[in-house]
């Protein structure tokens, strides 16, 4: 007879920003979608002995993983020790769909999965309050010091603002066809992030003008979202990736991608995420342009696409 061992699941989506990275991390407000297409599946099995973590990255026990895991090995520590569960026991599976460094939350997905499975394993119900302070101790480690609004967006069903640490669910008018395209290349939060801050010791007056545009095209964003007004929820988001670029986190390639969505008629093209590599988003008028605009991102050098309505 096969002693069944116990075990549990716990899932998590990927995430896009739509406008307000960066400015985020200054106090402005951002909006952040759930991105469903791509996730994150934890699956945890009884075990003897000490932890073993298996992923992407890494498969051995969790006590020996590499240093880009150390935010995952506090959370972990960190949940059993709430949940008051011993540290050991339990084979740790981490499957992923989500590219990894490309802004499109694949950290703070993998976080809110095995933080999930956790709490399923030993049964305990889990507060989205308690979700989001696992997953900040894993996202300071991968992010610096983070706005919080990948773990919120990752843990969130629907459309949110964010703003000073919490997010709020949006409404939007009607469904909106996004196109996501990889750049290929890792992005580099944690470097855009510090290179906003040196310029903005070094030139405060012109860095805090881009800050605040993008925060005052988010605001505008949230109307026109919730009306469907799609033609001005594009040109918030040319008007974004102005400033972006001013800020010195796109890239050529990013640059290129834009160019070319808004050549094949995408309503607005911004890079999403920390930038300096990763993705692309390019907001499209209906189905049938997304389908257009995927093809002609790819045929033009985008690695990966995904189209997305976002209800
Ligand atoms: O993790 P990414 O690459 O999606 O970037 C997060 C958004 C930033 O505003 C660039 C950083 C932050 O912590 O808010």
């Amino acid at each position: 007879m096969t002693i069944q061992k116990k075990t549990a699941i716990g899932r998590a989506h990927s995430k896009i920003i739509l406008i307000g990275e960066h400015s985020v991390v200054y106090g402005k407000p951002a909006i952040a979608l759930p991105f469903p297409t791509l996730e994150v599946r934890s699956h945890v099995v009884e075990i003897s002995g000490s932890i073993v973590l298996d992923c992407h990255y890494f498969t051995g026990y969790l006590e020996e993983a590499p240093n880009m895991l150390k935010g995952m090995a506090v959370c972990i520590a960190a949940t059993l020790k709430h949940l008051q569960q011993p540290a050991e026991g339990l084979h740790i599976q981490i499957e992923s769909s989500v590219p990894i460094g490309r802004g499109l939350g694949s950290s703070a997905s993998s976080a809110i999965a095995v933080v999930r499975s956790l709490y399923r394993y030993f049964e305990q119900e889990l507060s989205k309050v308690k979700l989001l302070e696992f997953v900040h101790m894993a996202e300071t480690f991968a992010h610096g010091n983070p706005s919080g609004i990948d773990a919120a967006a990752a843990a969130s069903d629907v459309p949110i603002w964010f703003e000073q640490g919490e997010g709020f669910p949006i409404k939007i008018g009607r469904p909106l066809h996004l196109v996501v395209a990889d750049t290929g290349r890792m992005g580099e939060t944690v470097e855009a992030v510090e290179s906003i801050r040196k310029r903005r010791l070094a030139s405060p007056f012109g860095v805090q003008q881009s800050l605040d545009l993008l925060g005052d095209f988010t605001i505008q964003t949230k109307e026109a979202l919730a009306e469907g007004d799609f033609l001005l929820v594009g040109k918030m988001m040319d008007a974004a990736q102005r400033e972006l670029r001013k800020l010195g986190v796109s890239d050529a390639g990013l640059d290129q991608l834009i160019h070319i969505a808004k050549n094949s008629g995408a309503l607005g093209a911004k890079l999403t995420g920390g930038g300096k590599g990763g993705c692309i988003i390019a907001l499209a008028s209906s189905l049938e342009q997304a389908k257009v605009l995927a093809e002609e991102l790819q045929r033009n050098g985008a690695t990966q696409t995904w189209s997305y309505i976002v209800e």
